[in-house]
């Protein structure tokens, strides 16, 4: 049986007899009831540097850990991502996997992100081991308001080679935050 549903909360509350619904700690009811996600470390860097009027560098990395309430106490997924796309790096077209902390129930974190925007978006899937249920969730945040960022300019009046002629790095930090999926599906075997 598949249902889509959004939001989250409840889902297979009614008609799926063979998924336990009680709010226990099972992997499938902590799948479900009040999922949320959880957020630490993230990280934006950018920087643009030209180490001579006519040679460019770029780069640009987005960074976090996620970790899912389903499995309590193991590692988060790490989600790293680079890129040398100037001048805004990420444009939300590229999808990156993340390194899954949890080896146990295939857990598979992909993302993008969106510079211009700020938009952070991301699936996730696992299934619960022996509870024949299987879980895909996909989330969307606006990182507007969440990114603290500093900016630096650098320009060298007295340019010579070997020196940097300019840069431009700019970095970003987050407070850690709780995510609530956007729509999900389940699925009970
Ligand atoms: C993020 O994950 C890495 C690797 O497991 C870990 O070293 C780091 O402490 C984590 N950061 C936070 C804030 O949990
Ligand atoms: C971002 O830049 C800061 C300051 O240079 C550095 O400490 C941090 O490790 C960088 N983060 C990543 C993900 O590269
Ligand atoms: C998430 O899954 C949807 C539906 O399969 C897909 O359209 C979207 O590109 C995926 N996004 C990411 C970040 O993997
Ligand atoms: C430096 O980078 C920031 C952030 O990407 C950008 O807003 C600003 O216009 C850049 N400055 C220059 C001189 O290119």
């Amino acid at each position: 049986m598949v249902r889509m549903i959004a939001p989250v909360v409840g889902l297979l509350a009614a008609g799926a007899a063979a998924v336990p619904t009680a709010r226990d700690s099972t992997c499938s009811s902590l799948s479900q009831t009040d999922f949320k996600w959880s957020v630490s470390d993230l990280q934006y860097n950018s920087s643009v540097i030209f180490s001579t009027p006519a040679h460019q560098i770029d780069n640009g990395v987005i960074q976090f850990n996620i970790s899912n309430p389903a499995f309590p106490g193991k590692a988060a997924s790490i989600c790293t991502a680079y890129s040398t796309r100037p001048n805004d790096f990420f444009y939300g077209d590229q999808v990156f996997t993340c390194n899954a902390g949890i080896p146990e129930g295939g857990l598979t974190t992909t993302f993008t992100y969106n510079a211009p925007s700020k938009t952070l978006a991301l699936n996730q899937s696992w299934s619960c081991a022996g509870e024949q249920t299987s879980f895909t969730y996909e989330g969307s945040v606006d990182l507007s308001s969440k990114l603290k960022c500093q900016n630096e300019e650098y320009t060298n009046p007295k340019w010579s080679i070997g020196e940097t002629y300019t840069s431009n790095t700019t970095t970003c930090t987050a407070a850690d935050f709780e995510w609530t999926p956007s729509s999900g599906s389940a699925v009970a075997k």
